[in-house]
């Protein structure tokens, strides 16, 4: 079976149809910037080019960068345009894409979902997060396996500062910080998540994951394991699908 999926990220908009079985993509995906600012309608018009691109007339299950409830309605926007806030957006994209079903969720428990059934999370019990690095901090809490919907920890304060303001690839970006100074951020952010929650896993989502060699070495003193996510920068993508099947 297949359905479509869409992660809307800070910088792209990416999306392909998914094949569920598998839990990968079944065709090589299609993205677009991100448009600046990224409203209701210029995000909805470039999930709309994605959908697009493949002729999609079935369900499609669509990523978000904030908390989403029930499957629609956008409670925060930080890294997009505020007027995402209490946009009802299985409306908008459902009416965007002529009509076609639309589930909508937090893309890092999209990513999440994906990561547990088919990844790195396959068959683990106990307390697992997932945690994307990209424009923002994104998490997934998983309790034997089930999700605990938009926990938001990318917001816990770290430095006096917002989490992800500081330890984001964005921020390594942004503060051009080397791989042992970003390191040692994600470190220390790392231990504050592991002093609340005591995890027995963090998997590590994001662009970044592709790159886990240049950092996760260099990670100590955490008694969790840390380890990679396995479907990457896909995760988000599968995780959205995997939800419109759901609830189609
Ligand atoms: C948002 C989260 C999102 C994360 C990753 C954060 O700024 O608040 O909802 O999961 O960025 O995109």
């Amino acid at each position: 079976m297949q359905i479509f999926g869409v992660d809307i990220g800070g910088s792209g908009i990416k999306g392909a149809p998914v094949d569920l079985d598998k839990g990968d993509l079944a065709e090589e995906r299609y993205k677009v910037l991100t448009p600046h600012p990224a409203t209701p309608d210029a995000v909805a018009d470039g999930v709309k080019e994605v959908v697009g691109h493949f002729g999609w007339t079935g369900p499609v299950g669509i990523t978000f960068p904030g908390v989403v409830t029930g499957g629609s309605t956008i409670r925060t926007a930080a890294n997009v345009d505020k007027d995402w806030i209490d946009t009802d957006a299985r409306a908008l994209l459902g009416e965007r894409l002529g009509g076609l079903p639309v589930t909508v969720l937090n893309d890092a428990d999209a990513a999440g979902v994906a990561e547990m059934q088919f990844g790195a999370g396959k068959g683990r019990k106990g307390t697992v997060f997932l945690l994307t690095f990209g424009t923002g901090i994104g998490s997934a809490l998983f309790v034997d396996g089930t999700l605990v919907p938009n926990t938001e920890l990318g917001h816990l304060e770290l430095n006096g500062h917002d989490a992800e303001k500081h330890a984001s690839t964005k921020a390594k970006e942004d503060h051009d910080l080397s791989w042992e100074h970003w390191a040692h951020r994600v470190q220390k952010y790392l231990a504050h998540v592991e002093m609340l929650f005591s995890p027995e896993l963090f998997i590590i989502g994001g662009g970044v994951s592709r790159k886990a060699q240049k950092f996760l070495p260099l990670i100590e003193g955490v008694k969790a394991e840390i380890v990679p996510a396995q479907l990457q920068n896909n995760a988000g993508i599968v995780g959205a699908a995997m939800q419109a099947a759901q609830t189609a």
